[in-house]
């Protein structure tokens, strides 16, 4: 009897032991499973972002409309080429003076925005081409339509001695057309990664991959010194963002074609300017530039 319940006694011991280690190790997984799940879902709704860059050359104040959450209309001032971060998952009212009147836009999570000058020199907002704030955004992406292309490699007399640099080039149809058309060699440079992987499929399908070279990169971050001709379509005042990199890297008798857009400051480069209509009926203007002295 004696025997049975030491027995017993240790055999409870035991189960005791056991239990004990097993909810021990299920409590340590317990602490594991949460630091390593995902965030809870109510967290989730926050991660989305809408991201404005102020792409002028003064600071601008600007208002948030009242959404969900916010019962007061936030005000914000957005210092030259700083980038706001609106944390929404819904689309955002803002609006803002732009000297005129108020401008209102609807700004939506996931697309970066910029406040840039129109044609006019009146700021407005519009696409922006990424949200990043270690980069310039130089332009969103607008494509040269094809016929316009093909004249601005006319206009430069791209032949097949040229390397031809795209800064911003888009789906890269420039260098591409310019490998195709006249075996030029070409390069084009570009901030937005899926583009670049756009170009590169391009250039494979048009049998030009070992004539063209797509690099993902701020373009301001860029060397241009191999080129002889570049072909540019950005904004005038990328286009002056730019002009430290063309002073230093182009080299005498290099040519600049630049589509609608003058780059300020060089009328005494400019070597003619032409209008042409595409396909659709829309006027374009093509600028020329070569750099002075003797190649
Ligand atoms: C107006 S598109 C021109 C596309 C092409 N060159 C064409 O004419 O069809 C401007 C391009 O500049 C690119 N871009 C904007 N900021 C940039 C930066 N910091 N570095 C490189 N590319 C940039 C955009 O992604 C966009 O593809």
């Amino acid at each position: 009897m004696k025997r049975a319940i030491q027995a017993g006694l240790v055999a409870a011991f035991l189960t005791l032991v056991v239990l004990a280690l097993f909810v021990g190790r299920a409590g340590r997984e317990a602490e594991n499973r949460i630091d390593l799940s995902p965030r809870p879902s109510s967290a989730t709704a926050f991660w989305a972002e809408a991201t404005i860059r102020n792409v002028t050359k003064h600071d601008i104040v600007y208002t948030i409309k009242p959404g969900p959450g916010a019962r007061a209309p936030r005000t914000r001032t957005l210092r030259v080429d700083a980038v706001d971060r609106i944390a929404t998952d819904l689309p955002v009212e803002i609006s803002f003076d732009n000297g005129r009147r108020t401008g209102e836009y609807l700004i939506h999570p996931g697309k970066p925005y910029s406040f840039r000058y129109d044609e006019n020199d009146v700021i407005k907002v519009y696409p922006g081409s990424h949200g990043r704030e270690d980069a310039a955004d130089l332009a969103p992406f607008v494509p040269t339509p094809q016929t316009v292309v093909e004249r601005m490699l006319e206009v430069a007399a791209v032949g097949r001695d040229d390397v031809v640099y795209d800064i911003g080039c888009g789906d890269g149809r420039m260098v591409i057309t310019a490998a195709k058309k006249y075996r030029a060699r070409g390069v084009g440079i570009d901030i937005d990664a899926a583009l670049i992987e756009e170009c590169r499929a391009g250039a494979a399908r048009e049998g030009v991959g070992k004539l063209v070279r797509f690099i993902h990169m701020d373009a301001t971050k860029a060397r241009v010194t191999e080129a002889t001709v570049l072909a540019l379509y950005l904004l005038p005042e990328s286009l002056e963002t730019l002009e430290p990199l063309f002073d230093k890297d182009l080299a005498a008798g290099v040519r600049i074609v630049s589509h609608n857009y003058k780059i300020p400051g060089w009328d005494d480069r400019l070597v003619r300017s032409e209008v042409m209509t595409d396909e659709k009926g829309r006027k374009h203007k093509i600028h020329l530039y070569r750099i002075p002295g003797a190649k």
